[in-house]
Parts: structure tokens; sequence; C-alpha cells
């Protein structure tokens, strides 16, 4: 149960007070009956809460996958690039997401954005050892036996400095790209490894998190997923 005054400022329908202002306008009703006071208690997902005549939409956890563009930030705030919370619209946007698993500003593809705390942790604990899959482009023409270099391990420098002994679980090919799989995410893990072995990450993107792909989702798109779909 929870306050309602302290449900819709949650929700970014504005401070306490001036959600306690809306309330005496008679804006705001629960369950169809006007609300008196804002120390009314719901339950938020039983209730239906109205403002203004529009259904608020609540729910929780809330499970986003976004296929993230090239040029946002994985976090939240940062002087030079908009964060990917920003591609974030109504009604989603009026909940603080946690993000799982970042990418560089200049990474595209699958990001995990999630109300729910604990799934970071369930996504990114090294102990999880959850599979993702990255899709490399490469600065210049390479040698199959130099990248399977990557499966028997490469030593990097982890975000700390510290030296850490990366190992591809699998490595794809084709002519233009190719395909590794990781189950750690230490600091430009990807770009690390291949600049270990001499080569130049050009274009990176993140295909895969577990069983979830980007399948239908365009660029700059999300949708809400099912997280049995991950693991
Ligand atoms: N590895 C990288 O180097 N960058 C990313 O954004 C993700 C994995």
């Amino acid at each position: 149960m929870k306050r309602l005054d302290q449900f819709l400022s949650q929700l970014k329908y504005g401070s306490r007070s001036e959600v306690e202002k809306m309330i005496k306008q008679e804006c705001v009703t629960v369950n169809g009956i006007i609300a008196k006071t804002g120390r009314q208690k719901i339950n938020p997902l039983e209730c239906q809460v109205h403002v203004n005549g529009q259904k608020v939409f609540y729910k929780e956890p809330i499970d986003i996958i976004l296929y993230k563009p090239q040029g946002y930030i994985s976090s939240n705030k940062d002087e030079k690039y908009p964060s990917v919370i920003n591609l974030i619209k109504e009604p989603y946007d009026r909940f603080d997401f946690k993000i799982a698993g970042r990418l560089d500003w200049d990474t595209e593809g699958l990001l995990i954005l999630t109300t729910d705390g604990k799934l970071v942790q369930k996504i990114t604990h090294p102990n999880k050892k959850i599979p993702k899959v990255y899709e490399v482009k490469l600065d210049k023409l390479y040698q199959e036996e130099t990248i399977n270099q990557l499966l028997k391990g490469v030593e990097i420098k982890d975000g700390k400095n510290e030296p850490y002994l990366a190992k591809a679980l699998n490595l794809e090919y084709n002519q233009e790209y190719i395909y590794i799989t990781i189950d750690e995410g230490k600091f430009h893990q990807v770009k690390r490894m291949f600049l270990s072995i001499s080569y130049e990450v050009i274009k990176l993107k993140r295909i895969k998190i577990g069983h979830l792909d980007l399948s239908d989702l365009r660029i700059g798109e999300y949708k809400e997923f099912n997280r049995n779909d991950i693991f």
C-alpha cells in the first residue's frame, strides 16, 4: 500500500504539494471516486487511478529491451552525449530505469532497462555467466587463425587497469563481420580483446543477451519483454 500523493509524485505528476493541489481541485480519482486527500492509501497494482480523466499507467516491475543507437550513453547523465533514457517516452518515461550492462556511446544494439535492481544483478553479476553476442567490424582484413586466439584467452586491462584473461566462448565469421560471444562484461571488453591482437573495432553492435535478441526492433525503438526470455 502506498500513499496517493507519494504514488503520483513518484510517477512525476508533480511534487507532493503540487499533487495535493491537484487533489484539492478534484482532478484525481481512485476507482472512479474523487480523491479527497493525498494521505489516502492505495494498492497501485489494483487501484485504477485517473488524473484529469487520464488513466495512470502503473506496473512493476517493467523490463524493457531497447535498440540503442550510436551517440547515446548508457548512464543517466553526461555533458557531451544524450542518455538512452531520453529515448524512453510516455508512459514509460515516468519510471526510473536502471540499465543492465552498459554499452559505449559508439556501440549500438541490445540494452536492457528495468525498474528492478535485482534483475540488473542477475544479468550483470559475473557468476551468472549470461552469454552476450556482439557483431564486430574490424579496421582491416583479418585472418581467422589470429582471431581464434580469442578462444584461448587474451590478456586485457579491466576497468581498474588490472590484467585480466578475457576469453571468447564462440566466434563466427562472414565476409564483413565477426560474431563474438562472451559471458563477461569488463570495461570496453570487446574492443580491448581485439586490440590485444592488433585489430581495431570500427563498428560494434550487441545483438543478443541470453536468448533475447533485437528481432523486430528498429534502431531507437524499445518494447517490454518477458524476462524468462533471457535465461
Ligand atoms: N565491449 C566494448 O568494447 N564496448 C561495448 O560497448 C560493449 C562491449
